[in-house]
């Protein structure tokens, strides 16, 4: 992310203090960030602290030639790859709707060219009123990015939607935007997730250790590249990916109805989830006491949803994971030809610091003309965003 400059707009917002956060987190990743404060804004936090973290004078007056008796708004608006507005006030979200240029972010946000988000946040009657709201329209539709907003306690004690989105959050976008490969924009993606868990009375259920992490990762890559994403997540403990639609699920029953549900609209299906492949054939109602469980436990097949979205695909690219303990590339191979898939991930989970309940994975992706591609041992988030790059290299 060299060379790299955000030009981050600050705003008189109580979230003020997050803007620092933001920033260091640029930083880390070698971000150049430029600061603009507004007047309301220094009422909050002085430009002294802006500067230490960013590392650059922050910039506050209009009437101030910058270096080389340059204009300043215009310089610095004509070298912003990105333009974040963090936190934006109504006012300022008003002034950007309405083309009002009164101070030097107002002026520099109307020169500039750069792609612009805007991360507003404030009270809850405020944000929900009719006039913010319709000015966040009118910006969405010029095709500012609009950051919303998470709902929960605020700082005026109210609890409702106006918190602003969490700093990570807010990096990934500026991250996602500043490497702008939108390589699946317009595409939908439905990824499964996850382990499935199947009831043997109110107490008692199977499952596997799946912890749902490759499937997360691939919905984030996924969305990263410009997807419309949604996530059918089996029983997992893991934060939704940023702007991903998430459903949650507990058995393979609940999964086969809701994956069923979505398929048609879907371009690319990508099936993540270890789904159960038995499960009890009587489910209790009551709890089964101890004296009355029975040696054996009788089991029937689930679903195979997989196979029922090969058997039933019409235009969509179906993506299937296999996780195996031994000669998982001809496993895989012999599972596109008899599921029907277009592209096939095969991890060997026996192998030490990879597979399940691991951050890190090595995979062998396969083709439906079974060329064979390795991908060594690496974080899942990096291997994700490989998979779905190679994916949508096939599609396009
Ligand atoms: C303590 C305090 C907290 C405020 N918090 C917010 C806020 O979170 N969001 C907001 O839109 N306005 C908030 N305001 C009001 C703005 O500061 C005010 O509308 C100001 O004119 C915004 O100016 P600016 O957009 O030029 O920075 C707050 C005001 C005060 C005094």
């Amino acid at each position: 992310m060299k060379h790299k400059k955000v030009v981050l707009g600050v705003t008189g917002g109580i979230a003020i203090y997050k803007a620092l956060e933001v920033i260091s987190l640029l930083k880390k990743l070698e971000i150049e960030v430029q600061v603009i404060m507004t007047r309301h804004a220094r009422e909050f936090v002085t430009p002294m602290t802006f500067e230490a973290m960013s590392g650059r004078k922050v910039l506050t007056d209009l009437f101030t030639l910058g270096a080389d008796s340059k204009i300043e708004h215009i310089e610095v608006a004509k070298t912003a790859d990105l333009f974040v507005v963090l936190p934006a006030t109504a006012n300022i979200i008003g002034k950007m709707a309405r083309g009002i240029a009164d101070d030097l972010l107002s002026t520099t946000l109307l020169a500039t060219k750069a792609p612009v988000y805007v991360a507003p946040a404030m009270n809850t009657n405020m944000f929900e009123h009719v006039s913010v709201q319709e000015n966040l329209g009118i910006l969405r539709d010029r095709g500012v990015v609009i950051i919303e907003p998470d709902a929960g306690r605020l700082a005026c004690g109210d609890t409702g939607k106006g918190k602003l989105a969490p700093p990570e959050d807010i990096v990934e976008q500026i991250v996602w935007a500043l490497e702008a490969r939108q390589t699946l924009k317009d595409k939908k993606i439905l990824v499964t997730a996850g382990p499935t868990v199947e009831p043997i009375d109110p107490v008692r259920y199977i499952t596997n250790p799946s912890s749902g992490r490759m499937g997360f990762e691939m919905a984030r890559a996924a969305r990263a590249l410009g997807a419309e994403v949604y996530l059918v997540a089996g029983p997992v403990n893991l934060k939704t990916p940023f702007g991903v639609r998430r459903i949650d699920v507990t058995t393979s029953e609940d999964m086969y109805r809701e994956v069923m549900g979505l398929y048609d609209r879907m371009d690319i299906v990508i099936k993540a989830a270890a789904v159960l492949d038995y499960r009890p054939e009587k489910v209790h109602e009551k709890k089964i006491k101890k004296e009355d469980i029975e040696a054996s436990l009788t089991l029937e097949r689930t679903r195979d949803i997989l196979k029922t979205l090969g058997k039933t695909k019409s235009h969509q690219f179906l993506v299937g994971f296999a996780a195996q303990t031994h000669d998982v590339v001809d496993y895989a191979k012999a599972k596109i030809r008899d599921k029907n898939l277009d592209f096939m991930v095969a991890n060997d989970v026996s192998l030490k610091g990879g597979g399940f309940q691991s951050e890190w994975n090595e995979v062998y992706l396969i083709t439906r003309d079974m060329q064979v591609t390795h991908l060594s041992l690496d974080k899942k988030s990096v291997i994700a965003k490989e998979i779905l790059e190679k994916i949508a290299d096939m599609v396009k």
